[in-house]
């Protein structure tokens, strides 16, 4: 049997070197997330990947978990966070479910990349607001396969065909903001460069 986190694993490496697709849209997301930041928040973030955006907003905040399901992912985070010289930041491998950590406990929860991989979503959703704190943000950036135009749009079902490769939902704009509404999360901020870019949502506990 396949670990669940075989591709993630695999990709990691080369995830590392790949350039971010589009820098300005980038930029933008960081610099919207660091208006949320305060310099005593304590931040989560699941999905991390390689952590470059977690040793981004380290250094703006009193501290940064950051947590991802691949062990590969989560080696290189470490590399790069100890060359930069982040303090404040920690990793450990988990899913969202899994995290030890009461609730009510964060300021601040990323989830950049990742809400349309995870298979039970609305379950995500349900966890992100028990954990933060209230008034807490939930800071996301999904894509929504389900608005795209049709060459994207067919990538989806053909990643759900194949056992191998990561589950994408086909979701569109308007039902993740309905399912972040019915979590009770009051959304602030919803920003799409383009209806094949991933939408940036703050949402708030
Ligand atoms: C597209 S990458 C995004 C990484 C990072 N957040 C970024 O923006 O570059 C998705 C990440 O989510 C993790 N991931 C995917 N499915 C997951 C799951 N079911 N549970 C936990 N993590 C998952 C993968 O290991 C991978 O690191």
């Amino acid at each position: 049997m396949f670990k669940r986190s075989w591709f993630w694993d695999r990709l990691a490496k080369r995830y590392a070197r790949m350039p971010i697709p589009d820098q300005a849209s980038y930029e933008t997301k960081l610099e919207k997330t660091r208006a949320l930041l305060r310099p005593d928040s304590r931040v989560l973030e699941f999905g991390c990947g390689t952590g470059s955006t977690a040793i981004l907003h380290a250094p703006h905040v009193a501290l940064v978990h950051a947590i991802d399901y691949s062990p590969r992912m989560l080696e290189i985070a470490r590399e790069k966070a100890g060359a930069a010289g982040v303090t404040n930041l920690t990793f450990a491998q988990a899913t969202l479910a899994e995290l030890d950590s009461p609730a009510g406990s964060w300021d601040v929860i990323l989830g950049m990349s990742v809400l349309h991989l995870l298979p039970g979503r609305v379950q995500t959703l349900a966890r992100v607001h028990h954990l933060l704190k209230p008034g807490g943000v939930f800071i996301s950036s999904t894509i929504c396969i389900g608005d795209a135009s049709w060459p994207m749009r067919v990538l989806a079902p053909v990643f759900r065909a194949l056992p191998l490769l990561p589950s994408i939902s086909s979701l569109t704009l308007s039902q993740l903001k309905g399912e972040f509404e019915r979590a009770g999360f009051k959304i602030e901020d919803c920003w799409r460069p383009g209806v094949n870019k991933a939408a940036f949502i703050v949402a708030r506990k």
